[in-house]
């Protein structure tokens, strides 16, 4: 046997490994239990039969994992491989939340006999294991080509198209806090437009458009590191890339094509449960509010960066990435109590 394979010269890189590379293991391994915190939220609404301060706290607790993720991206701030990996696995850490739906609704429509957090879990650990065990380097990556104005300017774009459907819908959600039936009034109008063949297909077209070039777009920025703002782009980005797969699997495929479901309020709010109270749909209450909140913050973003372009000032410009935010973080708020039960009247 060679010295350098010797059990306890492998069990010491092994052990450096682990201890010197947390960075790399720990975000796979926070999304890894990701289902169980949702779980224990979950048991603690329905034994308090609403959320009482033990529920907020696991509710803070099931926010701060893609919040983590944010900051685990943000502080990998070095050029090196591992630098890169732990910023990208910081970034689909943020994701968390929208991809355990996706992920429990294609298992649902499979009829997966294992339970979602099984498999969920299984493969985020093998995923820590594989970014821990992985061969790194210590110097510098390779300076990254970032994408040329084409890409960025085709992205901003199509995001005119999808920001015009957005602002409808979340507005048409909105009205949620007034009832189901003023809801469904507001949606039957705008399904006169949105629901049109030719604008349905150019709404779709633009979503994937956009999570295509979006995904390129944070792959390329995301091989070096960038200020909290850069990074919060990345991190809203990549949620929504995978937040919009998920939805028109959700409402296309899952609802229209293999169940049948009309996608109405009660299709959105889970009913007759709701979102709260049963143990499938409470993953759904961290999924639409990050949804909402990311898909308006990140078109702050974009904001930001074209004030900046344009000369203004970073003040100014962080200025205005506070304000948006802010109103999207409100705006989430107000959404998803009249999801979960609030009445303006
Ligand atoms: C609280 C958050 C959200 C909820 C509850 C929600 C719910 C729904 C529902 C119920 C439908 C079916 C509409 C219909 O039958 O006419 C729908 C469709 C859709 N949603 Fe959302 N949505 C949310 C956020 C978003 C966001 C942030 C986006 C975009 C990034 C989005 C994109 C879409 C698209 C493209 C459709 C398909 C429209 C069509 O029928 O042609 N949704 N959503």
């Amino acid at each position: 046997m060679n010295d350098s394979c010797t059990p306890a010269k492998m069990s010491a890189a092994w052990t450096s490994s682990i201890i010197n590379r947390w960075p790399l293991w720990l975000a796979p391994t926070i999304a890894a239990f990701y289902p169980y915190l949702l779980d224990v939220f979950h048991l603690s609404v329905t034994s308090a039969g609403g959320i009482d301060l033990a529920a907020a706290l696991l509710l803070l607790a099931v926010f701060s994992v893609p919040a983590l993720g944010l900051i685990f991206a943000c502080r990998a701030r070095g050029h090196t491989l591992d630098d890169t990996r732990a910023r990208r696995l910081g970034l689909l850490l943020v994701a968390t939340p929208t991809l355990y739906c996706f992920v429990g609704v294609n298992l649902y429509m499979l009829g997966s006999p294992v339970a979602d957090g099984w498999v969920w879990t299984t493969a985020w650990l093998a995923l820590a294991a594989l970014a821990t065990f992985v061969p790194g380097s210590a110097t510098a990556a390779l300076t990254p080509r970032h994408s040329g104005p084409a890409l960025r300017v085709a992205h901003g774009l199509s995001g005119v198209i999808v920001t015009v459907f957005v602002v409808f819908h979340l507005f048409n959600h909105l009205f949620g806090l007034l009832g189901s039936d003023v809801h469904a009034a507001v949606m039957d109008w705008g399904r006169t437009f949105y629901r049109a063949t030719l604008i349905e297909s150019l709404l779709v077209a633009a979503l994937l458009f956009q999570v295509v070039t979006g995904l390129r777009l944070a792959w390329q920025w995301s091989a070096t590191p960038g200020d909290h703002l850069r990074l919060f782009q990345l991190a809203s980005g990549v949620f929504l890339a995978v937040f919009i797969l998920g939805h028109l699997n959700a409402v296309f495929v899952f609802a229209r094509l293999w169940g049948g479901i009309e996608t109405d309020w009660a299709f959105a709010t889970g009913a007759p449960a709701g979102l709260l109270m049963d143990p499938w749909n409470i993953r759904l209450l961290p999924h639409y509010s990050l949804g909402v909140f990311f898909v308006l913050a990140h078109l702050g973003s974009g904001l930001r960066v074209v004030m900046l372009a344009h000369g203004a000032s970073n003040k100014a410009a962080n200025v205005a990435w506070s304000a948006v935010a802010s109103v999207a973080a409100l705006l989430s708020l107000a959404i998803i109590l009249g999801m979960t039960g609030l009445r303006l009247v």
